[in-house]
């Protein structure tokens, strides 16, 4: 496994430096669906992390945003090469870039890199989380009232009626605010560092929130799906990550709302 971290940790800083000089350039955006893009550096991120992984771990499976499944080994990389695009699309600097590792049974090491920063948030099972080598912890934040939240959206918000808007304005009303930073990986790295004391969000991938996770749960934090089961990377994926007693708070009002539209 000490490999396998190391390899990641060398991918994750190449492929942010090509998103990141990508950043200042010209970019061609394609569209997957009528709001979801992707640009040449969502795909040329994608491809330095894949072609590093098959050449040194041939025998791996990945799952990656562009690319999907390969392969049927028991080690299965879960990869966003780009996770803001739409934020990266229009010139906002708030994007990241996400690798993790699956054994089948755990996560192994999750990666969460922001190459403008240069922060990389990094977690192995059972040794801690940290901030560019510095161990971090969840916010110690009991209550609604103290705490700053984020969530996101997911690309079928304009058609879905379970949108999250029911969720977001109840907990706006009861906490000191919601951001939406527009990149999930980096909401879930947030909470691990203390900087955010909580985030939900109602429909995403595994490979948004497979890294994120295991850095939550290191950090001290408690990570289940937004119905409060606790695996995450089984579908239909949603998440739900704060330090445990916020948690709590959160899953209260979150299955308080789901009661109420039912
Ligand atoms: C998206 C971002 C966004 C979240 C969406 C994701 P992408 O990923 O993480 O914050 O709200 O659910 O799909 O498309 O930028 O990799
Ligand atoms: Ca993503
Ligand atoms: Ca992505």
């Amino acid at each position: 496994m000490d490999e396998r971290f190391a390899l990641a940790q060398e991918l994750i800083r190449r492929a942010g430096s090509l998103v990141r000089d990508g950043f200042r350039q010209t970019k061609q955006v394609g569209h997957k669906g009528v709001i979801d893009l992707v640009t040449q550096f969502d795909l040329q991120s994608e491809s330095l992390i894949l072609d590093g992984i098959h050449s040194h771990f041939p025998q791996d499976a990945v799952l990656a945003e562009e690319g999907g499944r390969q392969g049927r080994g028991d080690l299965r990389w879960l990869i966003d090469p780009l996770d803001g695009t739409v934020n990266y699309a229009h010139g906002v600097p708030i994007f990241s870039l996400s690798i993790a590792l699956y054994d089948g049974a755990q996560l192994q090491f999750g990666l969460i890199y922001d190459p403008l920063r240069e922060e990389l948030f990094a977690a192995r099972a059972g040794q801690g989380a940290f901030l560019n080598g510095q161990l971090m912890h969840v916010s110690g934040t009991s209550s609604l009232q103290d705490s700053l939240l984020v969530t996101g959206f997911a690309y079928d918000v304009h058609t879905n009626p379970d949108n999250n808007f029911d969720e977001f304005a109840a907990f706006q009303l009861q906490t000191q605010g919601v951001r939406r930073l527009g990149s999930a990986a980096l909401d879930l790295a947030y909470v691990a560092a203390g900087r955010l004391d909580g985030y939900w969000e109602l429909q995403v991938e595994a490979w948004d929130v497979a890294a994120g996770t295991l850095l939550v749960r290191e950090a001290g934090g408690s990570v289940t799906r937004a119905d409060g089961s606790p695996d995450v990377l089984q579908a239909p994926h949603s998440i739900l990550a704060a330090n445990p007693q916020l948690h709590a708070l959160m899953l209260g009002l979150l299955m308080d709302r789901k009661a109420k539209k039912a």
